[in-house]
């Protein structure tokens, strides 16, 4: 049944007795996927006062949910919003890269405990004590560890959180970083629903992109073979390989390599934009910069208010709307895809007071709820790799503030939306990790860009 839904992104079609802005609901869909911070800013934020909000006035085919009473319903009932399965992708069955995309964020109910249940080593604490070693490493080949010389910040957080990804999560070295260039090239097409207009021919958008789908399987499917023999380790791709079932199944090379696309795909961009925007604030405001150079303390506030002022995942993961459900006093249909607004939900005035203000401070005696902050999500489904990219955050930070003073070079800051998911700075951003004390201070710059984030309503 859910399969059938999915195998349709959105159903147009869908009414719903929502608030929202007018326009034709494929056109607002697709403007909406792909450019979901400046949409929910601009066009969805003036409905905040009601619990669902749709894309398009009148529709139910995509919904946003407001408040943090509607964000618990949807967080904790994993049986009525299930994440939407990948029938949408109209993959050819029985091939061997039909399941390519089966993993943790795709997988629903039992399959989806049980796939988090094998991941949690890779990121339980007694692991995470290891990854400083490789975090040290790969920090010290970065051009973060050779003061003077300015660069793009943008293109050097991507090398270095692949790299950390690859080593500390798949067990791999600098010489597969192509394959997790590779994969994210895979996500961006995957996350474009042009690419699904017209799912045949072999020239189309959509005939290169199952061409790409089959070279990214065979060469996971390659690698688990490579691995399967070797002792094991604590890294996802050993995990994997030698985890058993009640009867003492190993797992099919097909479920791991939906794991590490999975992983792949959910890692690495993530953590390299958000650790992107506290730099940025670090580097563009000298008094942010000293304050958390002098704590620890400041340095997490700085994250912490960079994730709230602009989320890297602006709404949440979309969820399927199983069966009709009342949110709020609003009945939303079966079938519907729902988001949660995060990015809105973190500018909430009644939470945050003058919530598009950039202040670290508020940090001290802010404590929202998890269904009022939630950068990682909140719940059963929270991100699985949250604490992971937390300290490599922490530790990166920490290392560039030791290592000399970062240093704005750009006048001008935007934002994209990379794969229709993550809000990421817009590069090249050049950057310089200046040597001695003294580095310009570009408050205005920064204070233009988070104005321009500010939410009209
Ligand atoms: C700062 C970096 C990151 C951010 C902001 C982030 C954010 C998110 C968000 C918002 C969700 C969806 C929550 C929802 O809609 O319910 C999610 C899910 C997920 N993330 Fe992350 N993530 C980050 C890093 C990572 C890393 C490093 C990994 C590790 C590979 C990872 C693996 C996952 C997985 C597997 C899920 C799906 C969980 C499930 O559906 O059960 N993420 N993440």
């Amino acid at each position: 049944m859910g399969a059938d839904r999915d195998a349709r992104l959105f159903d147009p079609r869908l009414r719903a007795d929502v608030p929202g802005p007018h326009g034709i609901p494929v056109v607002n869909n697709i403007r909406f996927w792909s450019r979901q911070l400046d949409y929910s800013r601009t066009r969805l934020a003036q409905y905040g006062d009601r619990p669902v909000v749709g894309v398009t006035g009148g529709n139910g085919s995509m919904v946003v949910v407001r408040g943090s009473e509607a964000a618990r319903q949807v967080l904790t009932d994993n049986t009525t919003f299930e994440h939407p399965s990948n029938s949408m992708l109209g993959l050819p069955p029985g091939r061997p890269y039909s399941t390519l995309f089966d993993a943790t964020a795709t997988l629903n109910g039992a399959r989806n405990v049980r796939s988090r249940k094998l991941l949690m080593p890779v990121m339980h604490r007694s692991a995470l004590k290891e990854y400083d070693e490789v975090f040290a490493e790969n920090f010290a080949r970065s051009r973060f560890a050779r003061p003077g010389e300015p660069f793009d910040l943008v293109a050097e957080l991507d090398r270095l959180t692949n790299a950390n990804m690859l080593t500390c999560l798949i067990g791999l070295g600098p010489q597969d970083a192509p394959l997790g260039e590779r994969v994210t090239r895979l996500l961006h097409l995957t996350m474009d629903p042009r690419v699904f207009l017209f799912k045949r021919g072999q020239r189309t958008p959509y005939g290169r992109w199952l061409e790409l789908v089959a070279s990214v399987h065979q060469e996971l499917s390659e690698l688990i073979d490579r691995n399967r023999d070797k002792p094991p380790k604590v890294d996802a791709l050993s995990i994997l390989c030698h985890a058993t079932d009640e009867d003492g199944r190993l797992m099919s090379t097909a479920e791991i390599v939906g794991e590490l696309n999975g992983m792949l795909a959910s890692g690495y961009l993530t953590t390299s934009a958000s650790m992107g925007w506290a730099l940025i604030a670090l580097a563009g405001s000298s008094s942010v910069r000293e304050a958390a150079r002098g704590s620890d303390e400041y340095l997490e506030a700085v994250i912490k208010e960079t994730q709230r002022v602009i989320p890297t995942v602006p709404m949440s993961l979309p969820r399927r709307v199983v069966s009709t459900v009342d949110i709020g006093g609003t009945d939303v249909p079966a079938g519907a895809l729902l988001f949660l607004a995060t990015y809105l939900e973190h500018h909430n005035a009644d939470v945050f007071d003058r919530p598009d203000e950039f202040r670290p401070e508020r940090w001290a005696d802010a404590r929202p709820t998890p269904f009022e902050f939630f950068p990682f999500g909140a719940g059963a489904r929270r991100c699985l790799g949250a604490a992971f990219a937390d300290l490599q955050m922490r530790t990166t930070l920490r290392q560039i503030l030791q290592t000399g003073v970062p240093e704005l070079l750009t006048a001008r800051l935007k934002h994209h939306m990379v794969g229709g998911v993550v809000a990421a700075p817009k590069g090249p951003l050049l950057i310089r990790i200046a040597p001695g004390a003294a580095a310009r201070d570009s408050s205005d710059v920064l204070t233009r860009f988070w104005n321009s984030l500010a939410v009209s309503s």
